[in-house]
């Protein structure tokens, strides 16, 4: 098995490799897929030769509470129909996670095809996301509407800059290269935007893909720079309902979509089996995971009593080559200035976790004694309960698919 960085002599194999599993079949998104690597980190599978496995990161920063983390996204993994099962998605995938680990990377993160695979990597499944389909004339937003501008693929710049502007809580990422909102726009012929601008500015707008004359219209991207923006935007969504029966959006963190809706039980149980079907669907779609132990644990600042304890740590990424991964035994303090030493302290309790579990517990995506039943973090119940203390937090929301 070889695998080594993208060249630009790899294109024709990996166009062939997504025309052949049906994520790229169109010219738009065939040509698209030169933007999509130009500024990602690109590993590439080879038989005889030639691409038949990529797997690809884009930078970006995720929000930890109010401070923001560098990301590695990993935004695509694909092997064609003749490369499967040789271990080249692992393999490429295993490259471009450690790539970012030396390029002192805090987090990685991935939409998952399935649970299980990316695990082997450290990945653990983060939050739901909430996502609702419902009729857009039910909306009783108290806002006014205003005549929106029309957005295309050709205002990728303004589209991407608004993007990185946006308000974004706990959890929520931005990819920072323009050419991957360029690729992903410019792949759905269907896709178009509405916005607002102040001068110049874009300030809030949402992107989204109707294939049929009344829906359902999938709103696929979503901006806004203040809570009170997102009101506007569903103004908007809500003057559409004229001709659009039904309307799917994730649920931004900010609000509770039900507070929003007339009669959302009703809708559901009278469009039952229609194409304009109202439901609410929680969406486990998402992992993450800690590469920068050091920088990511002192980002948490807890005002509680302090918490120490020594920290057995698992990381599977340690199997896939020497000396990366964080397998190993620490000590982990908790407080004002939170930090890891190398351990282990023998009068402090210890915990024994994978860094998929640990990743979870330290983004508040389920409490520590919650993951001791069903995950791999073991501690002494006293310990597990001060956890669950300091990591109260937001559910983490990335705001956008990636
Ligand atoms: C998913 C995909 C990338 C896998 O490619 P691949 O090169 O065959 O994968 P690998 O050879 O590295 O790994 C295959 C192994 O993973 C295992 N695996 C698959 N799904 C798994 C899961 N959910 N949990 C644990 N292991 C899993 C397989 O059983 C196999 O193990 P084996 O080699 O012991 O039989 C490929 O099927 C693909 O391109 N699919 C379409 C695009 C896609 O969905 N990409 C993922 C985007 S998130």
């Amino acid at each position: 098995m070889t695998i080594r960085a993208y060249q630009e002599s790899d294109l024709p194999h990996i166009q062939r490799m997504w025309k052949e599993i049906g994520w790229a079949t169109g010219p738009e998104e065939q040509a698209a897929m030169e933007w999509y690597v130009d500024e990602a980190d690109v590993a590439v599978g080879l038989i005889n030769g030639e691409a038949e496995a990529l797997a690809a990161v884009h930078n970006g920063t995720i929000r930890y509470l109010d401070t923001d983390l560098d990301l590695a996204c990993v935004t695509a993994v694909t092997t064609s129909l003749v490369g499967r099962k040789q271990g080249l998605a692992t393999g490429t995938t295993a490259r471009v996670v450690a790539n970012a680990l030396d390029r002192g990377i805090h987090v990685a993160a991935l939409g998952m095809f399935e649970q299980g695979f990316y695990d082997r990597l450290g990945f653990g499944t983060s939050a739901y996301t909430n996502q609702m389909i419902f009729d857009p004339s039910s909306l009783t937003v108290d806002a006014p509407y205003r005549t929106p501008t029309r957005l295309g693929a050709e205002d990728w710049e303004e589209i991407h800059a608004a993007h990185l502007r946006r308000k974004r809580s706990h959890g929520g990422v931005a990819l920072t290269p323009p050419t991957y909102t360029k690729a992903e726009l410019a792949t759905d012929s269907d896709g178009a935007g509405w916005g607002y601008y102040e001068g110049d500015r874009l300030t809030h707008f949402i992107w989204a893909v109707k294939r049929e004359y009344s829906g359902p219209l999938a709103i696929t991207l979503m901006s806004y720079e203040t809570p009170e923006q997102i009101l506007e935007l569903l103004a908007l969504v809500r003057e559409f309902g004229d001709q659009i029966r039904s309307v799917k959006m994730v649920e931004p963190p900010e609000i509770q979509l039900h507070d929003l809706l007339r009669h959302p039980i009703r809708q559901r149980i009278q469009t039952a089996k229609s194409p304009h079907e109202a439901r609410h669907q929680a969406l486990a779609w998402w992992q993450l995971r800690i590469l920068d132990l050091d920088h990511v644990v002192s980002q948490r600042s807890w005002d509680g009593d302090e918490i120490t304890f020594n920290l057995d740590l698992a990381d599977p990424l340690n199997s896939y080559g020497d000396g990366i991964g964080l397998s190993g035994q620490y000590r982990v303090t908790i407080a004002k200035n939170s930090h890891v030493e190398p351990g282990p302290d023998p009068s402090a309790p210890t915990m024994t976790a994978s860094i998929n579990a640990l990743s979870r517990m330290w983004f508040g995506v389920h409490p520590a004694s919650s993951l001791a039943l069903t995950d791999r973090l073991q501690a002494p119940s006293a310990l597990l309960a001060r956890l669950d203390e300091a990591f109260l937090l937001p559910s983490p929301h990335p705001g956008m698919f990636f």
